[in-house]
C-alpha cells in the first residue's frame, strides 16, 4: 500500500504536505508534486494536511494510473522536504476538473 498523490495538487502545489512526511519521500514536478510509492511508509499523516484533498491511499477506487504516474516521476523529480508558496493560481485552479489533461507539466521543480 502506499499514498499517492492525485491531479487536484495540479496546478496548486500548496505543499503543506512536505513537512509532516517522516520519510522525506515527495518530489517536485513544476505543478505538482508526486510521492515516491516504494518510499512511503503509509503512515497516512500527509493526507489530511493538503487543502486541495490530493493525496488517497492507494486502496481508493481508480488510483492505479495514479500510483504509476507517482512512481515515473518521483523518480525524475528532485525531493522537496520545505513549504513554499502555493502556484499564484492555486486558489482559483482548486477543484477544477480535468486538470492532467489540461495543466499537466512533466518538467522538473526546483525542489529544496
Ligand atoms: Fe509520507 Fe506518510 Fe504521506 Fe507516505 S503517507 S507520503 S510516508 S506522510
Ligand atoms: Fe499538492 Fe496538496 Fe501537497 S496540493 S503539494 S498534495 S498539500
Amino acid at each position: 500500500m502506499t499514498y499517492v498523490v492525485k491531479d487536484n495538487c495540479i496546478g496548486c502545489k500548496y505543499t503543506d504536505c512536505v513537512e509532516v512526511c517522516p520519510v522525506d519521500c515527495f518530489y517536485e514536478g513544476e505543478n505538482m508534486l508526486v510521492i515516491h510509492p516504494d518510499e512511503c511508509i503509509d503512515c497516512g499523516v500527509c493526507e489530511p494536511e493538503c487543502p486541495a484533498d490530493a493525496i488517497v491511499p492507494d486502496t481508493e477506487p481508480d488510483t492505479e494510473s495514479w500510483v504509476e504516474l507517482n512512481r515515473k516521476y518521483a523518480e525524475l523529480w528532485p525531493v522537496i522536504i520545505t513549504q513554499k508558496d502555493p502556484l499564484p493560481e492555486a486558489d482559483e485552479r482548486d477543484g477544477e476538473s480535468g486538470k492532467l489533461a489540461k495543466y499537466f507539466s512533466d518538467e522538473p521543480g526546483e525542489g529544496g
